[in-house]
C-alpha cells in the first residue's frame, strides 16, 4: 500500500479486506472512472460507489462487462461500464513516452527475464500478482 501511494494515489485500498473488497473509500467518496485491471468484481460491486456518471473502463472485458455494456446502454443508464480493447498507435505511445521523459509517468519494472526463459516470465504473468512490468529481453 506505501508502494502505491509512492506513486501518487490519494488513497489506496486493500482488497484483500471486507472494506477494500466491497471498493468502499475510505473517505466516503463516489468514483467518477475506474479502471478496471483485474477480473472477478462484478457491477454490483462498482455500482454503488459510482458517482451519478461514474464509468468503469474495464481492461479485462468478458461476457459479463459485455451483457452490462449492453444492459446499460439500452437502459440508458449514466452509470456505464466500457469495454476497452486496446490496439496501441504510435501518436499515443509517444505521447507516453513524453510523460515519462518529462517525469509525469512513473514505470514500474517487476523482473526482466531472457527470451530463453520466456516460459518464467509467462507463469509469473499468469499468476496475476506482479508488481509493474514483466519484461522479454530480445
Ligand atoms: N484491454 C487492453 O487493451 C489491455 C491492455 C493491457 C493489459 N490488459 C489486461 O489488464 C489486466 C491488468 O494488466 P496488468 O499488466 O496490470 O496485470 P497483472 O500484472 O496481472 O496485475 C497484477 C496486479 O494486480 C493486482 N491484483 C491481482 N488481483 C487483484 C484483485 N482481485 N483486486 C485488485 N488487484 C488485484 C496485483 O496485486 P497483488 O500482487 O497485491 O495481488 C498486482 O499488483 C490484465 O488482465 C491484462 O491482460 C488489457
Amino acid at each position: 500500500m506505501e508502494f502505491v501511494k509512492s506513486l501518487g494515489a490519494d488513497e489506496v485500498l486493500d482488497y484483500k479486506t471486507p472494506d477494500g473488497a466491497a471498493l468502499r473509500s475510505p473517505s466516503g467518496k463516489k468514483y467518477d472512472v475506474v479502471i478496471r485491471g483485474t477480473n472477478g468484481i462484478p457491477w454490483s460491486t462498482f455500482e454503488p460507489n459510482l458517482s451519478e456518471n461514474g464509468k468503469v473502463i474495464d481492461l479485462t472485458p468478458g461476457a459479463g462487462t459485455m451483457m452490462t455494456f449492453a444492459l446499460k446502454k439500452l437502459t440508458f443508464s449514466k452509470k456505464k461500464i466500457l469495454p476497452l480493447f486496446l490496439v496501441p498507435k504510435g501518436e499515443n505511445l509517444e505521447y507516453l513516452v513524453k510523460l515519462v521523459k518529462e517525469g509525469k509517468l512513473k514505470t514500474v519494472v517487476d523482473s526482466k527475464y531472457p527470451l530463453s526463459n520466456a516460459e518464467e516470465a509467462w507463469a509469473k504473468s499468469i499468476d496475476g500478482h506482479a508488481t509493474g512490468k514483466i519484461i522479454v529481453e530480445l
